[in-house]
């Protein structure tokens, strides 16, 4: 049995297996252009064989509890990654990193997702503070730290590499006792 966060009736999270890689590439593959353009690995991964090396990776690392990035799956679909690209167990921190496929845009599917994340991270990894960090172009994944009440730290200079430049990154953060209250 893999590893599940039950959402609700139609959506949940699930550390994926080998065999789902296939269908995940489908997911990638048709919507590389709105990916793209926000992550520097939609051009590198040209293959299955790409999909179930991140799926090694993927569960190698919760093991280890370096990460707890996840697959969501909504009705019976794969729609979007989402979870944490990487914890620091010592410093109980962790990076929160999302994508969706856009045919489920603009229902709040993600804020639930991330929603979901966040107390994953706080009651069961035992995190003290959560950060989210995107493009200071992306809006919309700029709104989705707002919409949870996450407080904007500041900017890092030209951390994010586009197609063609480097774009300045939003820090968003919260702290367990601010998301609990
Ligand atoms: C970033 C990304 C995940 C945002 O997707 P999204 O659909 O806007 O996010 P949500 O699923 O939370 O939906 C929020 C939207 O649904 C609306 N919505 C409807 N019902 C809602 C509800 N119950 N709760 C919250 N929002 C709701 C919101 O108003 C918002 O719409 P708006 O943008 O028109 O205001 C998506 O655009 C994406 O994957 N982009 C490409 C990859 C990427 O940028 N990843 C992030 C890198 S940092």
């Amino acid at each position: 049995m893999t590893f599940e966060i039950k959402i609700n009736d139609k959506l949940s999270l699930k550390m994926p297996t080998m065999e789902d890689s296939q269908e995940i590439y489908k997911v990638v593959d048709k919507d590389r252009n709105h990916l793209k353009k926000w992550l520097a690995w939609v051009d590198k991964t040209t293959s299955v064989k790409n999909i179930e090396d991140n799926t090694t990776e993927r569960i190698e690392k919760f093991a280890k509890k370096e990460a707890a990035s996840f697959y969501a799956r909504y009705e019976d679909k794969w729609i979007a990654s989402v979870g944490f690209i990487s914890i620091d167990d010592t410093n109980k921190r962790g990076e929160i990193g999302y994508w969706l496929s856009s045919e489920f845009e603009g229902r709040g599917l993600m804020t639930e997702c991330v929603k979901a994340s966040i107390n994953y991270g706080f009651n069961d990894l035992g995190l003290h503070r959560i950060l989210i960090r995107c493009s200071v172009n992306n809006l919309k994944s700029a709104a989705i730290p707002k919409r949870l009440g996450f407080i904007l730290e500041g900017t890092s200079r030209e951390d994010h590499k586009t197609e063609d430049d480097f774009e300045d990154t939003f820090m968003w953060s919260i702290l367990e006792g601010e998301w609990k209250e």
